[in-house]
Formats: C-alpha cells, sequence, structure tokens
C-alpha cells in the first residue's frame, strides 16, 4: 500500500489488515455488479464483522490511536452531565443508557459523579455494536468501579421499554451516509466502484429515497442547490431516534455530536460536505483510502435530528454547543479545588477545559440536544444556554 502524502504510512500489520478489509469490500463490489452505494461502502468499513474500523483489534481513541473524544479528554466532561441528568434519573426512578461507549470513559466518569451525588441509576446499560470495545468497557469498568459492577449491564439489542436517561456521545456521526452531487437540477448518488487504484467514485441517478431527502432540504433553505455542489444526507438517524423513542417510556435523551443546523450544514459554500475520515491524528477527506484502518465520520444535520425526534413523539427540550453547556452546567463546582492543587494538576486542568469549551476546539463545533418523553424536566444548564431558536 503506498503512502499517502501528508498522511503518516500505516504499519505493515495495519497494511495488511486493510488489504483484507478491501478484498472483502472488493468482493461486495463485484457481487453488485461494479458499484455500491457509499453508505454500504462505510457500513463495511467500518463495521464488517471481524474486519471493520470499529470491530478489529486496532487502537483507536488516545494518543496511540486515531483520534481523541470528550470524555478521553478529561473526566470534568462526564462530571457535568451527571450533574445534569441526576434530576432526570430521580423523576425517573429510572437507569441510564449509553449507546457506543467506546473505552467506557464516560461511564466511569458518570457512575462516579452520580454516586457522589447520591443520584446512581437503578442500572447502567450498555449498547455497544463493538465486541472489541465492549470487552475494553467491561475490562475498564471492572478495575476502576468493581463495587458498581452488579448495576452495568450490556444489552445485544435495544431495551424492549426504559425509562431514565440515554446518552450517545459522538455515535450519530458513526452511523454510514448517504453522499450525493448535484449535476444540473438532478441528484447524483455517489457510489464506490473500483479500478487499478483501488476505490473510486461512481455516480448514478439518486434513488427515490435520497432524491426525496435532497428535494426536502432544497424545500427548506428555500434555494436549490448548485450544480457541482456535493454534501450527505444520514438515512440511518432517523430510525435509530424512532427506536430509541419507542423504547422510551418517559426520559430524556442526550445526543452530543459535531454538527450544524440544516440551513448552516446545506450553506452554498458548503459545496464539499462534512464527511471527515481521522487516521493517526490527521484529518483528511478521503473515505476511500486505508479501509478499515481509518474512522469515517459525517458532522450532524441537527435539525434533522430535532425533526426526527418530533416525528417519533418527542420533545426537544434544549440545543446548545457544548462549551456553552458546559459552561452553564456546573463546570465551575468541577473546578473548586483549583487553588488548593499543584501547578502542573492546575495545569493539566486548565488543558483540559480549554479543549473541551473553547470555541477554537471542541466548544463551538460540538453541540449537544436534549430530547424528553413524559413531562421530564430538561437539564438545567439549558434555562442559561438554550439556542433551539437556531435549528
Ligand atoms: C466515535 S466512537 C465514540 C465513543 C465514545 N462515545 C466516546 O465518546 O469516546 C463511536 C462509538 O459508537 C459505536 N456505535 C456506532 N454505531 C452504533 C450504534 N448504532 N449503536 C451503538 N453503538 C454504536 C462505536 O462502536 C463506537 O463505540
Amino acid at each position: 500500500m503506498k503512502p499517502k502524502p501528508g498522511l503518516p504510512a500505516p504499519d505493515p500489520a495495519g497494511a495488511a489488515h486493510s488489504e483484507r478489509v478491501a478484498g472483502h469490500i472488493g468482493r461486495l463490489i463485484d457481487e453488485a455488479g461494479g458499484d455500491i452505494p457509499f453508505a454500504a461502502f462505510m457500513q463495511e468499513a467500518l463495521y464488517a464483522p471481524g474486519l471493520g474500523y470499529y470491530v478489529a483489534g486496532a487502537p483507536k481513541f488516545g494518543a496511540s490511536g486515531d483520534f481523541v473524544t470528550a470524555p478521553e479528554i478529561s473526566a470534568l466532561f462526564g462530571y457535568v452531565l451527571a450533574r445534569q441528568i441526576a434530576g432526570a434519573l430521580g423523576e425517573t426512578g429510572g437507569d441510564l443508557l449509553e449507546f457506543g461507549a467506546g473505552t467506557g470513559a464516560l461511564a466511569v466518569a458518570l457512575l462516579e459523579r452520580l454516586g457522589e451525588l447520591d443520584a446512581l441509576p437503578r442500572r447502567y446499560l450498555i449498547l455497544e455494536v463493538s465486541a472489541e470495545l465492549r470487552e475494553c468497557q467491561e475490562r475498564r469498568l471492572a478495575a476502576e468501579l468493581p463495587d458498581l459492577m452488579d448495576r452495568i449491564e450490556w444489552l445485544d439489542g435495544m431495551p424492549a421499554s426504559f425509562s431514565g436517561v440515554v446518552i450517545a456521545n459522538e455515535v450519530l456521526d458513526a452511523m454510514p451516509v448517504e453522499r450525493f452531487r448535484m449535476e444540473g437540477n438532478s441528484v447524483l448518488e455517489a457510489r464506490v466502484s473500483r479500478d487499478d487504484n483501488g476505490f473510486c467514485f461512481r455516480y448514478a441517478p439518486a434513488p427515490r429515497q435520497l432524491e426525496g431527502a435532497v428535494r426536502r432540504i432544497e424545500e427548506y433553505t428555500g434555494s436549490a442547490l448548485p450544480h457541482g455542489y456535493q454534501s450527505e444526507w444520514s438515512p440511518g438517524i432517523a430510525n435509530w431516534i424512532r427506536d430509541v423513542a419507542a423504547a422510551l417510556h418517559a426520559g430524556t435523551i442526550l445526543l452530543i455530536d459535531y454538527g450544524v443546523s440544516r440551513r448552516e450544514y446545506y450553506a452554498p459554500d458548503r459545496d464539499s460536505g462534512w464527511l471527515r475520515c481521522h487516521f493517526r491524528h490527521h484529518v483528511h477527506d478521503d473515505p476511500l483510502i486505508l479501509a478499515g484502518m481509518q474512522d469515517i465520520t459525517a458532522w450532524i444535520d441537527f435539525t434533522a435530528v430535532a425533526e426526527s425526534a418530533v416525528a417519533a413523539g418527542l420533545d426537544v427540550c434544549g440545543y446548545a454547543t457544548q462549551g456553552h453547556f458546559l459552561l452553564h452546567g456546573g463546570l465551575h463546582l468541577e473546578l473548586e479545588e483549583f487553588a488548593l492543587m499543584t501547578q502542573r494538576e492546575q495545569a493539566e486542568l486548565s488543558g483540559q477545559v480549554k479543549l473541551l469549551t473553547l470555541p477554537a476546539e471542541m466548544g463551538e463545533n460540538f453541540k449537544i440536544i436534549a430530547l424528553s418523553k413524559g413531562s421530564v424536566k430538561p437539564p438545567p444548564a439549558f434555562a442559561e444556554c438554550d439556542s433551539r431558536h437556531r435549528l
């Protein structure tokens, strides 16, 4: 495998693994007659059993991996979230359900602080599609919170009925998206084929579902997308929200991810879309290389999240940037002992706060949206920083 300019060369084991993933996807392309929709490619690259990025063994999170998420940067993120959900857990007497728990870092922080606030959930449920990450979560939670293991359960599918709080941090962005391009007034679907150099894009008239989605976007924004415009649309988020809403009897759903409103997402100057790939802390926009070795993500259209929620019978009860939410959500209470810390600890903590809250870091690009069912009170931080009007 040739190294890509600007990207580190994969190690030999990684390159061999990627060849296997590429071989698997190549066979699917051949079986399908020469190409597959981009969403199918992304699904296989990330989740093909035993092969995909999220289900095979290489480290993904932290310095030795490809990217870092808020719970990996600092436990402060989970501590503030804990303060914000303690009320809803008390009101519903319920459980906490985390989707896509990564290394288990958020679960540890949430449970630690909820314990201190005397607000532990009845059960902490985790629904994780990656068997490898699930094992990692089990090991970490057993080592760090052995006394709470009898409350923690891993689910194999959506629970039948559930009351309490649902949290998903950077999960929606890991769901496969469709890619499209405008050709005059026609909508073309990006499909993945292969040639002598590897995978390549091919464009074909969009199937009805994608065409309909693009026309609804144009109707919403009030203008036709121009020739050459390229972007993404997530077919999976609405179904996922519908399934979570159907399972939720009463409670609050908190979704945190990088994203913007629909007007910003499909603004005329955003004509190359929102797909981003992460490989060893390098961000680039070519999803067709390094199959199975790099993360492929797409920013979220939060207006679509809100619309799907309303269609599924949920209330949208808050929307804010991550920075505002943390600053109004009790971050200062987590820093009360700052003056008593060593200089080194202070520097470390200040660095973490900056990464989580500064607009140029994660503070502005990351948003949190709260959805609810059954008149549960929204997280109190939204009283100070709600910007639902931007959706
Ligand atoms: C970018 S990682 C984020 C991990 C963690 N939440 C964090 O913030 O560090 C995405 C996670 O979502 C999981 N995932 C993706 N789709 C999922 C789904 N439909 N249900 C549950 N987990 C999912 C992945 O396996 C992975 O653990």
